[in-house]
């Protein structure tokens, strides 16, 4: 059980820190960790922010768990080299098309979100995100038009095999959960979304068991706040997955407590928070560490099926919580040791 840990840049070393002390404190036999360089951190050391080596040290990994890239210092590079190309590259090297973003209140813990109690106590969905397609990855450039203006641009698009597949990745996430997918487009608008409708349709007839519907994202997003507790798993593209589950982590209470997992077809995957490098308050100690350490559980289970261990730690992080362990993002003044440590004390 061979672990990467590629922690990254900005709050992504200190946050990745505690995940790993968590981990350690489990004394799991056979479990191994190998670090590796990612994001700005690789690219000052080595010129790229997804060297060979680490790309090496990943995929002879049975799991990564990632801290977060980006540096705003480094946002005039070429494209190719700026920090976010280490996840974006991992993701498309190592076919990890699936991206599993829960959101769901921790009980009696309602008031930590900035809906009313009574909305946001029913929040338990999961965000199946495409994470391989999409406008990410299509051709993109900056050119000059004929009258002098510069353009701006982006091709955003999807083949059927790749809605067809996170489209089974949703249908089946549902049959283990409620029964019910909601596949979030803007098919009113978008060729691209026309066609993911079109196949999930599709799909949906080999699941029989699950209630399907379909919303358009400017829909989704007024949802999300009015009524999440009516969702229960929402498939959808990688633009709209990327915004959605950062806007579903402040239905939950804060950035700071949102895992994922992102997965391959098997057992490996990559395990990181959603949230970012968050510039404004690196080397400050004051990051929440939960999201990382709730990405640590997602990984023991999901890749090592160790559901007994991941399960303590979730429970180890609900229980900080409930004794009020709190840090910035959720308007307490815990900093990331301390929270780590309340974790590893109730562990
Ligand atoms: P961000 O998620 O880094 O931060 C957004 C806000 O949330 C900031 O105010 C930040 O302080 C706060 N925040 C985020 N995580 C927190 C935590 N654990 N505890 C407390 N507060 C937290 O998003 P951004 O500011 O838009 O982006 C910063 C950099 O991170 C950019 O370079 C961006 O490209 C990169 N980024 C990387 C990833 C990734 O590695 N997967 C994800 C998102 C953004
Ligand atoms: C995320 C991030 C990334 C994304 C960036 C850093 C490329 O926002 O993991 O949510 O857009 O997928
Ligand atoms: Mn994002």
């Amino acid at each position: 059980m061979r672990i990467a840990v590629f922690a990254g840049d900005g709050i992504g070393p200190e946050v990745t820190a505690e995940a790993v002390r968590v981990l350690e404190a489990l004394q799991i036999d056979g479990l191994e960790l190998v670090e590796g360089d990612v994001g700005g951190a690789a690219y000052r050391k080595h010129g790229h922010p997804l060297p060979a080596a680490t790309l090496e040290i990943a995929r002879s990994s049975d799991a990564i768990l990632f801290g977060a890239v980006g540096d705003f210092s480094l946002d005039h590079l070429e494209r190719a080299l700026r920090p976010e190309q280490a996840v974006l590259g991992l993701r498309k090297e190592l076919g990890l098309f699936a991206n599993l973003r829960p959101a769901t209140v921790f009980k009696g813990l309602e008031d930590l979100s900035t809906l009313r109690p009574e909305v946001a106590g029913k929040i338990d969905l999961l965000i199946v995100r495409e994470l391989n397609g999409d406008v990410y990855f299509g051709e993109k450039g900056t050119r000059t038009l004929e009258d002098g203006r510069r353009q701006g641009w982006d091709m955003m698009s999807y083949a059927e095999d790749e809605v067809r597949r996170i489209a089974h990745a949703g249908f089946k996430a549902a049959q283990g959960r409620c029964g019910k997918l909601c596949s979030v487009d803007k098919a009113n608008v978008l060729e691209t979304s026309q066609l993911w409708r079109d196949v999930v349709i599709e799909v949906s007839a080999e699941y029989p068991d699950v209630e399907l519907t379909h919303m358009y994202v400017d829909n989704a997003a007024m949802q999300l706040v009015k009524n999440p507790g009516a969702f229960d798993v929402i498939v959808t593209g990688n633009l709209f997955g990327d915004i959605l589950s950062d806007q579903a982590s402040m239905c939950v209470g804060s950035i700071g407590l949102l895992a994922s997992a992102s997965l391959a077809e098997g057992t490996f995957g990559l395990y990181e928070p959603i949230h970012g490098s968050a510039p404004d308050i690196a080397g400050k100690g004051l990051a929440n560490p939960m999201a990382t350490i709730l990405s640590a559980a997602m990984l023991l289970r999901h890749s090592f099926g160790l559901e007994a261990e991941a399960a303590r730690i979730e429970a180890a992080v609900a229980a900080a919580l409930a004794d009020g362990i709190k840090g910035g993002d959720l308007g307490g003044s815990a900093g990331t040791k301390e929270i780590g440590d309340a974790v590893l004390a109730r562990l």
